[in-house]
């Protein structure tokens, strides 16, 4: 049988945050082997948000680095303007659009009035260009957040929508969606942790180990084990980080404790913040060692584009034809 193909991409908008792993990048690496996997740093993507021409290239390949530094095969990740046939196929999916379905867009609508000032046709069409990049490569798995569902949803109507209209070309896509698909910020427990909050809102990747045991040390809690045995959104969130990546035993010790009445909740941010700083050492160390070589980094992303925009090339030259191009 024929492996199914997989698809997913990260925006270059700055520092990949805890909730950038846990609901999307741990997935990559978890599937890349399983799957005919594709990677993306969707640089196309992070043009609706103004981004500094000076700086967006180092910012681009800094994100590339992180992903490969956490452990995707680094022949797995390519640069989405590298591959130009994503742009031209998100304008035939253009056609096929209708603009209701894309007004009802939430992460469009909370974009827009986040950057009031600059609310352009992009921000607007960004999900017809993720349906193309997935689309192109006949990607059936996306492993993404629960805040993509609603975009892959989109990809599933224009599947329809071109199937209908040109014949049997795209298969439906399968978000790949885990527990840790919604991660909250910590001092905030009501809300997804997201660049957009600001960055005390977010762990990144490549704080320092200063700054992590400070962001938890200030993570929301509440008075105390509560007499109904509620926990409360703040401590459910600290024992969630604990849960996806702290040690099995502290986390039933503190739960214990907690059921008992007795944790002290600096303990639990202890727990939870060691448990980070853990996972993150060796992520920091094959950092460290990668930006040494940038260079070799941006070669092997280029030599990929170029692979894969053969594949891209073939595949959009059989739906122009569908499409009656000549
Ligand atoms: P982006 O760059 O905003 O985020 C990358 C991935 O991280 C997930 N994520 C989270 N997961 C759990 N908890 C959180 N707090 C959290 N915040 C972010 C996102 O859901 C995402 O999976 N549109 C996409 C990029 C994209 C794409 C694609 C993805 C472009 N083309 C094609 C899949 C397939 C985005 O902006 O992700």
């Amino acid at each position: 049988m024929k492996q199914e193909i997989l698809f997913s991409g990260i925006q270059p908008t700055g520092k990949i945050h805890l909730g950038n792993y846990l609901g999307a990048i741990k997935q990559w690496i978890d599937l890349q082997d399983k799957y005919n996997s594709l990677y993306c740093v969707v640089d196309l993507h992070a043009l609706t948000i103004s981004q500094d021409p000076q700086t967006y290239g180092q910012q681009i390949l800094e994100v590339a680095m992180d992903i490969i530094a956490l452990g995707l095969n680094p022949k797995k990740l390519f640069i989405q303007s590298h591959v130009p046939a994503h742009a031209e196929l998100a304008w035939y999916f253009n056609t096929l659009t209708p603009m209701g379905e894309m007004a009802r867009m939430t992460q469009y609508k909370d974009k827009a009035q986040k950057n009031a000032n600059n609310v352009n046709v992009g921000l607007f069409d960004y999900p017809v260009l993720m349906a193309a990049d997935i689309l192109l490569y006949h990607a059936t798995v996306v492993p993404v957040g629960q805040d993509q569902v609603q975009h892959l949803e989109l990809t599933n109507i224009l599947v329809k929508k071109f199937n209908n209209k040109y014949g049997t070309t795209f298969a439906e896509v399968k978000p790949y969606v885990t527990k840790a698909a919604k991660i909250m910020a910590l001092n905030e427990p009501t809300k997804k942790m997201s660049k957009s909050l600001g960055d005390a809102y977010c762990l990144y990747l490549n704080d320092t180990e200063e700054i992590i045991r400070q962001k938890v040390s200030r993570a929301v809690t509440d008075s105390g084990p509560q007499m109904d045995g509620q926990m409360s959104e703040g401590v459910k969130n600290l024992f969630f980080l604990l849960e996806l990546l702290g040690d099995k035993k502290v986390q039933t010790k503190l739960l214990t404790q907690y059921n008992d009445k007795t944790i002290k909740y600096s303990e639990l941010k202890n727990a939870v913040a060691d448990s980070v700083v853990n996972f993150l050492k060796p992520f920091w160390a094959a950092r460290t060692r990668l930006s040494k070589n940038p260079k070799a980094v941006l070669k092997t992303l280029t030599d990929n584009g170029k692979r894969v925009a053969k594949i891209a090339d073939k595949n959009l030259a059989e739906i122009k034809k569908k499409i009656g191009l000549i």
